[in-house]
């Protein structure tokens, strides 16, 4: 959903000015909130920037996140009136090893420091110990760091809430169950037992047979990292694991917690990995360094509501390490996601290898600049790495769909292969946002080559049943760069003289017949060539959809017309609608992205009042209703901890939009549970956004 950007000169002037230097020295007025504040240019547009230095500027708060995930910064001095360093201000700037916090520093907030794994030393000029957020250092092992006080006031910092956790390891806590669980997304059945209670310290059996050999490594991991169990004791009580078809519909799970111990049955092994996703969130402590010494008693019933629960990451934009991506799907998989779709060509970038086409990774996946961030942007996928990947994910039951676009936002293609475009027209990379007018063209046989070849590579890659195509924007007005296309209008003709060609009512013209023609061509060949089910994104001048496909709503404003689309096609549908998905919005007002092309604010709340079925009835839900997707388009995300920081935790309210029946759901009582689950998403050093 691009909008036309509306980058000011100025800011262009700004960043040429800054682009270069690493070295920055910020002195008198400054401005600090707002849209495009000195801190969005300092932290987005200075990209190479190694020092900073505030001392002289006339600033008393870093606001929340000035220099959010800032990877080369070094060395930052701080404004000498400095009061308040806000939530996420320094957050992931891990290149950082010494702090210096002057004598006015009165509060510090959540997660500032979050991630800041290189620190080795923090000195506080304050007398008195500023109030200091409990998980104001998030991710990092405070222990490690040395804290240097002014003479005389050791004994207030050791004395003072959380900094007295820099003289000392926190003591393991016992801490009681909690009288109900907090569990996302939202079980169908929860069961409590009154009496039954059962002690942690008896757990340490495993039983289960060889087909969950993967099931019982995640337990293991789950036992580890939640109550410290590394050994089995054949005396102790069993956590059973077991496969039932009987349970339920696919992915379901029963969960048992009693006195002779917990069983988790599912419907497919599926299932029993979700059941253990839920056990590790009942383990969860209270704090950070608590650990439960019981489970209350519960029967948990559980199944997803919808077949797919996706996020779909674009690494064109702004590249994504290929290790990021690890991390990206190992936590989609604890709030039962189950398909990362990655979109892997666009207009900017080309970013997966093709062997047959290599000028597509050699030209096509490095350019300067994101609109007004002037950085270099480059990288590309080698296709063992997404082998690895796939692999990797197939062990957290998630499946890695790839999509390649067509027939617009492929100008990284048509730089490296001209041909691929009506006329051959030379074009370089694009390197702002927006819709560009330049589109395969249907007519070239050239172009059918391309795309065959690129499906046929990335099915020994990709092993998912689904491939997306794309196929929204195609130019502004749409498909207009076919009229001026000889030999396209050529194929019109020859389409239009086809004995049950009927006029399109509504249409402005007919290029859309050449699109069908392209995807039908397409479609045919994935179908029957690679076995592969279409995936697009609905655009109203498709008119229908091909039998055997999978559509996206995504346009703000336009579900109910994919839906009934979807409903007269016979076809599936991802819910992924604009008001509710697109997750690369600001959650807040003024949050990040700060500068953005006008897109509306998507609370978490907002997300969360997704309902997927959408106000149709269950025969859309039990026919049609394929699942829930979420889109981190990234053209203003420019780092991995900014890509988590707007997955994070709307995913989780859109993964119980996708997987719990609507009847259970309830806002508030999410948030609840959101609490003691981003506590541990913090601990474990996973960025989120506040919930607003
Ligand atoms: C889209 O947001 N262009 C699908
Ligand atoms: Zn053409």
């Amino acid at each position: 959903m691009k909008k036309y950007f509306l980058v000011l000169i100025a800011m262009f002037a700004i960043a040429s000015t800054l682009a270069h230097a690493q070295i920055v020295k910020k002195e008198g007025s400054f401005r600090c909130g707002g849209w495009n504040d000195d801190f969005r240019q300092l932290r987005d547009l200075q990209w190479n920037m190694e020092e900073l230095d505030l001392s002289l500027a006339d600033c008393d708060s870093i606001r929340q996140n000035a220099l959010h995930s800032r990877h080369r910064l070094k060395k930052i001095i701080f404004p000498d009136k400095l009061r308040i360093i806000g939530s996420q201000a320094i957050f992931a700037c891990d290149s950082i090893e010494s702090l210096t916090l002057p004598a006015s520093i009165e509060r510090i907030e959540s997660r500032a420091f979050g991630n800041c794994t290189g620190l080795k030393s923090i000195t506080v000029l304050s007398p008195t110990p500023p109030v200091l957020a409990e998980d104001a250092f998030s991710g990092v092992d405070i222990n490690k760091i040395n804290l240097l006080v002014p003479r005389g006031s050791k004994k207030a910092y050791k004395n003072a809430p959380v900094w007295n956790r820099f003289f000392k390891k926190p003591e393991i806590k016992e801490e009681q169950c909690p009288t109900e669980y907090a569990i996302i997304p939202v079980p169908n059945n929860i069961a409590y037992s009154h009496t039954c209670m059962l002690s942690t310290k008896d757990l340490g059996k495993i039983i289960a047979p060889a087909s969950l050999s993967n099931e019982q490594e995640h337990l293991k991991k789950v036992l580890l990292e939640r109550l410290g169990i590394k050994t089995f004791n054949k005396s102790k009580r069993p956590i059973t694991l077991a496969i039932d078809s009987n349970i339920g519909s696919k992915e379901a799970y029963r969960l048992t917690v009693s006195e002779e111990g917990i069983s988790i049955i599912g419907s497919d092994a599926i299932g029993v990995f979700y059941g253990i996703m839920t056990l590790d969130q009942m383990l969860i402590p209270e704090q950070d360094n608590g650990i439960l010494s019981h489970l209350r008693g519960v029967t948990i019933e559980d199944s997803p509501r919808t077949k797919m629960r996706e996020l779909m990451i674009d690494p064109c934009r702004i590249f994504i390490p290929f290790e990021d991506l690890k991390g990206m799907i190992t936590e989609m998989a604890r709030y039962k996601m189950n398909a990362m779709h990655l979109h892997l060509t666009d207009d900017q970038a080309w970013r997966i290898e093709i062997k047959k086409f290599p000028k597509l990774t050699e030209l096509g996946s490095f350019r300067v600049g994101m609109d007004d961030m002037q950085m270099p942007i480059g990288g590309f996928y080698t296709q063992e790495q997404m082998k690895e990947l796939v692999d990797f994910a197939a062990k957290y039951h998630v499946e890695i769909i790839p999509e390649i676009e067509m027939p617009g936002h492929q100008v990284a293609a048509i730089h490296c292969y001209p041909e691929l475009t009506c006329g051959a027209v030379k074009l370089p990379i694009r390197t702002t946002c927006g819709v560009s007018d330049n589109l395969l063209c249907p007519s070239s046989e050239f172009t059918y080559e391309f795309l065959e070849t690129v499906f046929s590579e990335l099915s020994t890659v990709f092993t998912s049943k689904y491939v997306h195509l794309g196929g929204d924007e195609a130019g502004n007005p749409p498909l207009e760069c076919w009229s001026g296309c000889e030999s396209c209008q050529a194929l019109l003709k020859d389409i239009m003289s086809a004995p049950d060609t009927k006029p399109q009512p509504g249409s402005r013209n007919d290029n859309w017949r050449l699109q069908k023609y392209m995807f039908d061509r397409v479609i045919d060949f994935l179908h029957k060539k690679l076995d592969k089910t279409p995936m697009f994104w609905y655009e109203t001048d498709f008119h229908e959809i091909q039998p055997g496909c999978v559509v996206f709503a995504w346009r703000h404003g336009l579900t109910a017309t994919a839906i009934d689309a979807a409903i007269r096609c016979n076809a599936n549908i991802m819910l992924c609608p604009g008001e509710h998905c697109y997750l690369d919005y600001p959650a807040a007002p003024g949050d990040m992205p700060e500068v953005n092309w006008g897109m509306p604010v998507t609370s978490l709340k907002q997300t969360y009042k997704l309902d997927p079925a959408w106000g149709y009835g269950k025969d859309f839900e039990d026919n049609n209703l394929f699942g829930v997707a979420g889109t981190l388009w990234s053209e203003c995300i420019n780092s991995t901890e900014r890509l988590y920081y707007m997955a994070f935790p709307r995913a989780l309210a859109l993964s119980e939009a996708g997987w719990s029946q609507q009847k259970n759901r309830d806002y508030q009582n999410f948030l609840k549970r959101l609490e003691r689950i981003s506590r541990d998403m913090h601990r474990r050093g996973i960025c989120t956004a506040n919930p607003q």
